[in-house]
């Protein structure tokens, strides 16, 4: 413990106060494997919350895959390879017809940069429309479009945003079709605005799980409808994968592959490498070659043999493990489990899923659905003690976001569902005394 202590006063010193850390009690973990993490003191947490390693901490398959080509070649990608036509041509399969052609970065913040030139390259225009709590990524361009976080976002000129879509708590008391409408109709605000300052409307930016948002329950018929009016106004549909892709979702491989409209730039990264700083964009080949043709585009550390190698070991890991179905099944139980709890536990005011991604939405009075941020809070620090690794999300951060490896079964999930009823039972009485 006093080592521990030693390394939190080390690290403030080092890297000051305000570099992000979980938990009231931060966590020191040394070890992963599967689904669990161990930390100093060698208790054992579920980890229900990180994406990154998708196909399961220190996956062996990747793990080898690493450190075999490590072992033979790594260079950047200014000479013919295999690795990276092999990697880029079975990825590029994942997606619909039209979008065949890929570029590759570190981060989803460069992915995301990218994207965002090559849409403004394309189609001449400099306006992004975005949500009014949008995450994308921490570069300058991509900090202009952190609506919920970022002070860039707040002076810049080139951006303007639309409320969140979100059916649980609906614009104006509206539902169904009439809410979608409602949306889109916000989205058209927002280009008419852009129009009014002369702006041009480059593009549409959004994770197509709403993500960052709180996991939304879209309106039906709201993305496609948005969509259009952006590309009526001349600009492109950009889907922000970084967190929402890989087959989580289970039914498909991409989280765009829900909606009735296929984008014509996606970016990827996080789960893609398995932790390997592995990130990209996949586009229409007529925006990528008129993009590339006039500004050369190359990233050092993009695309090597060996993040090729490791990306095609987590496509492995996925497909010869059954992971997307797993996903589906383990889903669909966790999904049956929390929605049990939310008859059994006032808090728990909303319950969504998509595959393997959750989010319960704790609320102080369901009737007016205040969010109960500091009840959300407690929970996650609650089951961080006893063991399960969640963490928050949303506006008001009152949403509990349980994300966990692919690997996750439903012993796990079992462990989750008992974990998060003892927490949420001694919440609920703390609350009472
Ligand atoms: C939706 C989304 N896009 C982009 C990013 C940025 O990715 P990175 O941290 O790899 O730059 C994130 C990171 O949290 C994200 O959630």
């Amino acid at each position: 413990m006093a080592d521990h202590q030693d390394l939190l006063a080390r690290r403030y010193r080092v890297m000051g106060h305000h570099s992000p850390l979980f938990y009231d009690k931060p966590l020191q973990l040394v070890r992963g494997e599967g689904v669990w993490l161990w930390d100093a003191e060698g208790k054992r947490y579920l980890d229900v919350y990180n994406n990154v390693p998708h196909v399961g901490h220190c996956n062996p398959r990747v793990v080898e895959a690493l450190s075999r080509q490590a072992s033979t070649l790594n260079i950047h990608t200014r000479y013919l390879h295999n690795n990276i036509v092999d990697y880029l041509e079975r990825l590029t399969g994942t997606f619909n017809p039209g979008l065949e052609m890929a570029m590759l970065t570190c981060t989803g913040s460069e992915a995301n940069e990218l994207a965002l030139r090559m849409a403004r390259f394309c189609t001449g225009g400099q306006g992004i429309i975005v949500t009014d709590f949008a995450y994308h990524g921490n570069t300058e361009a991509v900090a202009e479009i952190g609506t919920g976080f970022m002070p860039e976002a707040r002076t810049t000129r080139r951006v303007k945003s639309f409320p969140i879509p979100d059916s649980y708590r609906p614009l104006d008391g509206l539902a169904g079709e009439a809410l979608a409408d409602a949306y889109a109709d916000r989205v058209q605000q927002a280009i008419d605005e852009f129009h009014a300052e002369g702006i041009k409307v480059a593009g549409i930016l959004v994770c197509p799980d709403f993500a960052n948002e709180g996991l939304l329950n879209v309106p039906t018929g709201f993305l496609e409808k948005a969509v259009a009016k952006v590309r009526q106004a001349g600009g492109v549909f950009i889907a922000d994968e970084v967190q929402a892709g890989f087959g989580r979702s289970g039914k498909h491989f991409w989280a765009h592959q829900w909606y009735d409209v296929t984008p014509d730039i996606v970016t990827l990264g996080k789960p893609m490498g398995n932790g390997h700083p592995l990130a990209g964009v996949v586009a229409r080949p007529d925006m990528i070659e008129a993009f590339s043709k006039e500004a050369m585009y190359f990233n050092t550390f993009g695309g090597t043999p060996v993040s090729c190698a490791v990306g095609m070991a987590v496509l492995d890991a996925l497909e010869e493990d059954n992971l997307m179905q797993n996903a589906i099944t383990t889903g669909a139980y966790v999904t049956e489990g929390l929605r049990k709890l939310q008859q059994k536990h006032e808090l728990i005011g909303d319950v969504r899923d998509l595959g393997l991604f959750f989010g319960v939405e704790l609320v102080t009075d369901r009737h007016s659905r205040a969010p109960a941020k500091v009840m959300a809070r407690r929970v996650i620090n609650l089951m961080r003690d006893q063991g399960v690794l969640i963490s928050t999300i949303g506006v008001h951060d009152a949403i509990l976001k349980l994300r966990p490896p692919m690997p996750f079964q439903i012993e796990h999930a079992d462990i989750l569902l008992h974990t998060l009823d003892t927490v949420l039972t001694q919440v609920a009485v703390k609350e009472v005394v």
